[in-house]
């Protein structure tokens, strides 16, 4: 087959060009000819293999392109890339490699096509489209990964025991494509996985959580996490949730299944939020169950705490697997403090004030909030299930009322520490500190709007009681 259609923007036409003044051969690979087979969209990252270098490769195109693009060149690993129209593109020399032990640095030398579409990952990963001008746009697949593409596999091209201990990252790369494109992982590469799973340990926190993340930004990432956990890799990489797998039985009282519990709230979530944050949070929400749980002969199982533990335990996970420690750690930490409080709300009549205390705590994250806990509703009972989400539909609409009329989200006190400290001639003091509490509560407790000549009116009062006397003005 001839794929030239796939090659009609011009960066190819150059690409194959600068190649053939240098007199090399020169091949697209990898994601961008199977997202174009897959009729996937037009990927924006496109690999570049030249039997020769690489780098000089680079050089020449950005020679031919108009604006001469600057080069990035990575010497050690004998790559470089560069920009064009919002395009990267990555040149490499085609190579053969051989990895040691306790490395993903290979030992390079150089080699043929063949010889670098062997030491890739996956069959569909090792297609290739001709750039050369006797067989332009043809397509190199020496281990038949277009019959792959078609029957939905994911296969090593050689023994998957040496592609995997070769670069253990790869073993999440199979199980996100997989979540992906709903492709397979053909039976000896899952046992390769199984059996290669503590290789692992060798890849750092960051490229591991870049697939975690590319796995939770797909529809249904339980199909990642269910093959993350089949592998045993999920037990090193994060043992919080593998922790959560059991159903305990005392005096005849269980408890669900927290781990498919938490696969299904994750599922959920997807088609309500984009923010992988989020997701990262519906996937952590229980976490503190494991260590918290404890049985009582009178109320059977329970968890107490387990939001604030588990909110801790974020924190710890952030820091193992080198994520980022700002503010969306603080997002996550607060969604999973805070994850029973809606649905503790929702148990009982709706109040005003249980609504403001709410939208106080969680400010501006108080959706995002509902959304998750709209997801942790996973009962079977179909009477609970309409009942929580008709109470939740409650305490949504009653958030919108208390915003438009209190403005509790980003809480600023409607009179100031300052004003009081003048209106009774005090320093700063404990005094201070009880007053703007009490109109912190009056205003949460709905005793009166969150409004200055009512907050004033009100310190007046709280302070004639505590025997202060304002100062005369
Ligand atoms: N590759 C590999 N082993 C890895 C990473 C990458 O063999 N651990 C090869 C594959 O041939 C892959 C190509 O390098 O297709 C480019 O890798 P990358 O850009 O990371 O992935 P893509 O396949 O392009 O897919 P995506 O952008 O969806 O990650």
């Amino acid at each position: 087959m001839n794929y030239t259609k796939a090659l009609d923007h011009k960066i190819f036409e150059i690409i194959s060009k600068a190649a053939q003044e240098l007199q090399l051969e020169s091949y697209v690979i990898g994601g961008f000819v199977r997202d174009f087979l897959l009729q996937r969209d037009f990927k924006k990252d496109i690999d570049i293999v030249a039997v020769g270098s690489g780098i000089d490769l680079a050089l020449k195109v950005s020679e031919l392109l108009p604006n001469k693009p600057k080069v990035q060149v990575f010497k050690n690993y004998g790559t470089a890339m560069l920009r064009y129209k919002e395009m990267d593109i990555e040149f490499v020399g085609a190579r053969k490699e051989s990895y040691s032990e306790n490395s993903r640095n290979p030992q390079v030398e150089d080699g043929t096509l063949e010889d670098d579409q062997n030491r890739r990952d996956f069959t569909i990963n090792a297609l290739a489209f001709s750039l050369n001008p006797h067989n332009f746009g043809d397509l190199v697949d020496p281990f038949d990964g277009l019959a792959d593409l078609k029957n939905k596999l994911i296969k090593t091209p050689l023994n998957p025991d040496i592609t995997y201990s070769d670069d253990p990252l790869r073993m999440m790369r199979a199980i996100r494509f997989a979540t992906q494109l709903h492709f397979t992982i053909e039976a000896n590469s899952l046992k390769a996985i199984a059996d290669n799973k503590d290789r692992i340990k060798i890849i750092s926190g960051e490229r591991i959580v870049d697939e975690l993340n590319k796995i939770l930004e797909t529809p249904k990432p339980s199909i990642g996490f269910l093959h993350l956990y089949q592998t045993g890799l999920l037990d090193i990489i994060l043992p919080e949730l593998t922790a959560l797998n059991n159903v305990e039985e005392m005096e005849g009282h269980t408890h669900k299944n927290n781990f498919y519990h938490t696969l299904e709230v994750v599922d959920n979530i997807c088609p309500n939020t984009d923010n992988v944050w989020l997701r990262w949070a519906a996937l952590l929400h229980d976490i503190g169950k494991a260590p918290t749980k404890r049985f009582h002969k009178k109320q059977g199982w329970t968890f107490h705490g387990h939001e604030f533990l588990g909110g801790k335990m974020v924190k710890k996970i952030f820091e193992r697997l080198h994520m980022p420690l700002n503010q969306k750690m603080k997002f996550v930490q607060k969604m999973v403090m805070m994850s029973s409080r809606p649905i503790v709300l929702a148990q009982d009549i709706v109040t005003d004030s249980a609504v403001r205390r709410l939208v106080f705590d969680a400010g501006e994250d108080v959706d995002h909030l509902m959304t998750l806990c709209e997801a942790d509703i996973t009962t079977k009972n179909p009477k609970k299930f309409e009942k929580y989400h008709k109470n939740f539909e409650i305490v949504r609409r009653k958030i919108v009322e208390v915003e438009e009329r209190d403005h509790i989200r980003n809480f600023q006190p409607p009179i100031t520490g300052e004003e009081i400290m003048s209106l009774f001639n005090l320093q700063p003091s404990r005094e201070i500190g009880v007053l703007k509490e009490a109109v912190k509560e009056a205003i949460l407790e709905g005793e009166i709007p969150n409004e200055y000549q009512a907050a004033y009116d009100f310190v007046l009062t709280k302070a004639e009681k505590m025997g202060l006397k304002k100062v005369a003005n």
